[in-house]
């Protein structure tokens, strides 16, 4: 399956990154847990030039919790201060002004060395498109502000929020993965819903997402929707519009609306906990 998706703005966002990087101390980089490798943007990695970097992992709440384990291992070794995040139900959101903190110890050493005392830190929040970051930073301003009964602010005309005395976050525009070339990372972000869905044939997507979750996790659509499993993408398919009773007219079965059903449940975290990526994929990704 082909995607054309990298849009000229995205190019445009790189470069107002640029520009934002100057004033900040630390990048929050915001990727799904059930695609860490795909929804990580590896343009940050150029331009961070050696900034604090922070990994959260939302929608953990959607992800198959031993393998976010292992990316959480995996990042860290890598340099990252990483830590899990549901920003929708706002589970682990408190813990990320403290990695924040953590992230940013050295920097607060030199300032106070410097007589330079509460300095907020300025934090960015980075992410590609659909990850969660209005969500995350929703959730995450009413919590700073909440404990220190401050409202989250509007300040220095860019979209500063000004969370509490110690930090304040940059929002930047989302930037997707420029590695467009790589169909995978591509189906990846279809099967998460992170690419328009008149971008792809949703029967060709649904097949190919049986087939990844038939290879890492047997038998899970079979038990979910209640039907005899087979090997065969499009049996199954079939199996479950019939369940269903997706039919188009004249009695024949609906295929397409079988695809629908199956990627909406995969993407609701209906049909289970899935990491569609291991750390020990990266070579073959
Ligand atoms: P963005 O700014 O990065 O583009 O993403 P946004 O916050 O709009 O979130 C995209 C979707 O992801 C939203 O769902 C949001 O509710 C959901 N979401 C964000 N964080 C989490 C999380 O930690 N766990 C889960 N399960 N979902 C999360 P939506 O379908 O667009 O809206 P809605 O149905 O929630 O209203």
């Amino acid at each position: 399956m082909q995607f054309q998706w990298y849009p000229g703005h995205m190019t445009k966002a790189k470069r107002a990154m640029q520009e934002d990087l100057k004033l900040i101390d630390v990048i929050v980089e915001l990727v799904d847990a059930r695609v860490p490798y795909s929804s990580k943007n590896p343009d940050i990695d150029s331009l961070a030039n050696g900034k604090a970097r922070i990994l959260l992992m939302n929608k953990y709440d959607l992800a198959d919790s031993a393998l976010t384990k292992r990316w959480i291992e995996y990042y860290e070794e890598k340099g990252f201060f990483v830590t899990k995040v549901n920003s929708k139900k706002g589970t682990g959101i408190r813990e990320v002004q403290e990695v924040i903190r953590k992230a940013c110890e050295k920097k607060i050493e030199r300032d106070r060395k410097r007589g330079i005392l509460n300095r907020p830190i300025r934090a960015m929040i980075v992410g590609i498109p659909n990850v969660g970051k209005s969500t995350f930073i929703n959730s995450f301003a009413k919590k700073a502000c909440t404990k220190t009964g401050n409202k989250p602010g509007v300040t220095r005309g860019k979209q500063w929020i000004r969370l509490n005395k110690t930090t304040e976050l940059l929002d930047t525009p989302g930037i997707l993965w420029p590695k467009f070339e790589d169909q995978n990372v591509g189906l990846r972000l279809a099967y998460i819903g992170s690419i328009k869905d008149e971008l792809y044939d949703i029967y060709e997507l649904g097949r190919l997402l049986i087939g990844y979750l038939e290879k890492e996790y047997a038998g899970r659509i079979a038990d979910f929707y209640e039907i005899e499993n087979s090997e065969d993408s499009a049996v199954l398919l079939e199996r479950i519009a019939e369940k269903r009773g997706f039919v188009k007219t004249g009695a024949e079965y609906d295929p397409d609306k079988a695809a629908r059903c199956l990627v909406d449940d995969f993407r609701a975290g209906k049909i289970g906990l899935f990491t569609l990526e291991r750390p020990d994929m990266e070579e073959e990704m």
